[in-house]
């Protein structure tokens, strides 16, 4: 009876599952803040890729760390970069099976670890000259078959500049899921350590939203709308619930939410020390997620979850 009355439902389809594929590794890696989660080599793509896609969840989100940085991020927008690569070989052996999503950002091609190009007086990220370069890897992603680029850079008007750059270059096709409020926030930091994408100087506050601030964040979410985008996202996820149900009301667009790497790491170092059951967290995490309005969760828990869902 308690199946027939339920009223929120987690599938795999909810689910998009991160993956970080690195430049010339020779084995995978496991990232050291996120037990469960490795960075894997071009190799291991394919086989990776399968494993996710038994699980029943349909998208996957690529974040490449590049072998080479420089202060353009040109590995970024290189059509045989790391991610350019990972993307074509999947969709050449996954075709419509799996939905490539794909991170569009610099700070992990950039020598300086920021999201935007820096400067010329080197103490500021200069929003429009890196929106030129934003567009360009949106663009080198998608003419390897990227299914949905997602801008997560936060410079503003970086949602205008790829859809104009996707629709001149014939990838009118091509969505975009824009990191639309994102916030500075301590949940990244494991993440830094995965993709390599510290800052080597201050911090994202000029760019990213302060969790003090909701209606400024209703604002980022708005103009993202504004300029074209598909599918907003609001990011982390757990502790801001409250704006992922704030934008579901607002928006008759469909909404994502990143469940980011603080969030898994939380509850890994809980479960490991026996404090927790981990995989019952975050079920109980990925269910409040769902029912605070979100269409799809970005989440480093989509295997386990998924699989428990499987093993039901
Ligand atoms: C980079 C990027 C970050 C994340 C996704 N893309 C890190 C940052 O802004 O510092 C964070 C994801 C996570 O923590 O899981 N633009």
């Amino acid at each position: 009876m308690r199946d027939l009355v339920r009223q929120t439902t987690i599938t795999p389809d909810d689910l998009v599952c991160p993956v970080f594929v690195q430049e010339n590794l020779t084995e995978r890696t496991t990232v050291g803040a996120m037990p469960g989660t490795q960075r894997i080599p071009m190799s291991d793509i394919t086989d990776e890729i399968e494993s996710i896609r038994d699980l029943g969840i349909p998208a996957v989100m690529l974040f490449g760390i590049p072998a080479t940085k420089d202060d353009r991020g040109s590995s970024a927008f290189d059509e045989n970069g790391i991610v350019q690569r990972a993307a074509s070989q999947i969709k050449e052996n996954f075709g419509d099976g799996m939905v490539v999503m794909a991170d569009v950002c610099l700070c992990q091609y950039t020598e300086s670890g920021h999201c935007g190009m820096i400067s010329e007086d080197g103490r500021r990220i200069d929003n429009d000259s890196s929106l030129k370069v934003l567009a360009a890897t949106a663009v080198s992603q998608a003419s390897s078959g990227v299914d949905v680029v997602s801008p997560s850079a936060m410079m503003d008007g970086q949602v205008a500049a790829i859809r104009r750059a996707l629709d001149d270059s014939g990838f009118g096709d091509v969505a975009i899921m824009s990191h639309s409020a994102k916030h500075k926030s301590g949940f990244y930091s494991p993440f830094r350590d995965a993709a390599e994408c510290a800052p080597k100087f201050g911090d994202r506050a000029t760019y990213q939203v302060p969790y003090t601030n909701p209606r400024e964040a209703m604002l980022e979410v708005e103009s993202d709308v504004a300029e074209g985008v598909d599918i907003i996202m609001i990011k982390p996820a757990l502790a801001y619930l409250d704006l992922i149900a704030e934008a579901r009301r607002r928006f008759d667009i469909p909404v994502s939410a990143y469940s980011v790497s603080g969030e898994y790491a939380m509850v890994m170092a809980a479960a490991a020390s026996g404090y927790i059951n981990g995989t019952q967290i975050a079920l109980e995490i990925i269910h409040s997620i769902k029912r605070a309005g979100a269409d799809m969760i970005v989440t480093y828990f989509a295997r386990d979850v998924a699989g428990s869902i499987k093993a039901q």
